[in-house]
């Protein structure tokens, strides 16, 4: 790797910087990751289906051992997430009844806490509003068995079940108002009941759709919650992912501008850095980052690391300012 300036390092007087690792790329980018990164999440390792097969048998040895290299290298790392829509045997959960949803959740929290104590926070549920603005809490398994206040519920089972554990609602298209209205209303009412105590802003930018002043609405949006701000999956990718043009190699102009946006954006975290404790980007590099097998499937750039593994023009814009 060329010898660059440290982003952890550079932002410590702003917020603690981090990235997301998988399982199967992480040790070969393990030397940016501790000179860069004071923070990591698991991509996917610590989701409900990735630990705990249908049949509800464990096996945690993936998420195990990034945690173990996370806390050997005095990393802090994020605990992603305890339930969501997604990945989560959905079908199987459909089939229960609700006391054993119950049941099975509050053994998932409890193991979970027990197995990674350090963990800095969970995501409890991810991504619980809707999209549309007709409706408020998203349909899932969980709100169909447990009723519209299901979110606040299983907060307060967490709050239980692991005390003393910083809990997180983390959600995104946070850009869009009126999704941003319902997740603050919601935050709002959660604080009230002392089962939350952060926001996290996943920050999946498209710059084709949201500009620096949809980003700045936002975050003076958030401020009014009252509560510390996490930007938890931060990429900006290019090309965008409904663009179909085939890409060999990210063009120069496509890296300015790239460079550009990201510059801008920090500028923003900076100037609104009292507010945030966290900034994670969803992976090291571009060779890793989801957004090359969505929508399109073709390569993009999203990070601050290459497909080389050398800063990207974005990274120079981040680092120096
Ligand atoms: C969401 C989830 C993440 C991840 C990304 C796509 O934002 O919160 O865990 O699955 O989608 O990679």
């Amino acid at each position: 790797m060329a010898e660059t300036k440290s982003l952890k390092e550079v932002y410590a007087p702003y917020f603690k910087i981090g990235a997301a690792i998988s399982y199967y790329g992480y040790q070969h980018v393990s030397d940016i990751i501790c000179k860069h990164f004071s923070t990591v999440t698991c991509e996917n390792e610590m989701k409900y289906a990735s630990v705990c097969n249908e049949n509800g048998q464990y096996d945690l040895s993936k998420a195990d051992q990034m945690y173990a290299f996370a806390m050997k290298n005095g990393i802090e790392m994020r605990g992603h997430t305890l339930m969501w829509h997604n990945q989560n045997h959905a079908p199987v959960f459909a089939g229960m009844t609700k006391e054993q949803i119950l049941e099975r959740v509050t053994e998932h929290m409890n193991l979970m806490n027990r197995h990674f104590p350090d963990l800095s926070c969970w995501d409890v549920i991810n991504e619980v509003v809707s999209d549309s603005p007709d409706e408020f809490l998203r349909d899932t398994v969980f709100k169909q068995k447990f009723g519209d206040d299901y979110v606040r519920f299983f907060y307060g089972l967490a709050r239980q079940t692991m005390p003393g554990k910083r809990l997180v609602l983390n959600d995104y298209n946070e850009f869009i108002p009126h999704k941003r209205a319902h997740i603050l209303q919601l935050a709002k009412s959660m604080k009230e009941e002392g089962v939350i105590d952060a926001l996290g802003l996943q920050a999946h930018i498209r710059p084709k759709l949201i500009t620096i002043d949809d980003l700045k609405r936002t975050f003076d949006d958030y401020a009014t919650a009252g509560l510390p701000l996490q930007i938890t999956e931060l990429d900006i990718g290019l090309p965008d992912m409904d663009d179909p043009t085939p890409v060999d190699q990210i063009s120069r102009e496509e890296h300015e501008k790239h460079a550009e946006f990201y510059g801008r954006y920090f500028a923003l975290l900076r100037e609104y850095s009292e507010l945030i404790e966290s900034v994670t980007l969803w992976g090291v590099s571009d060779d890793m980052t989801w957004l090359n097998y969505f929508r399109c499937r073709r390569p993009c750039t999203a990070l601050l690391f290459g497909r080389d593994h050398q800063p990207t023009p974005a990274f120079e814009k981040v680092i120096d300012f």
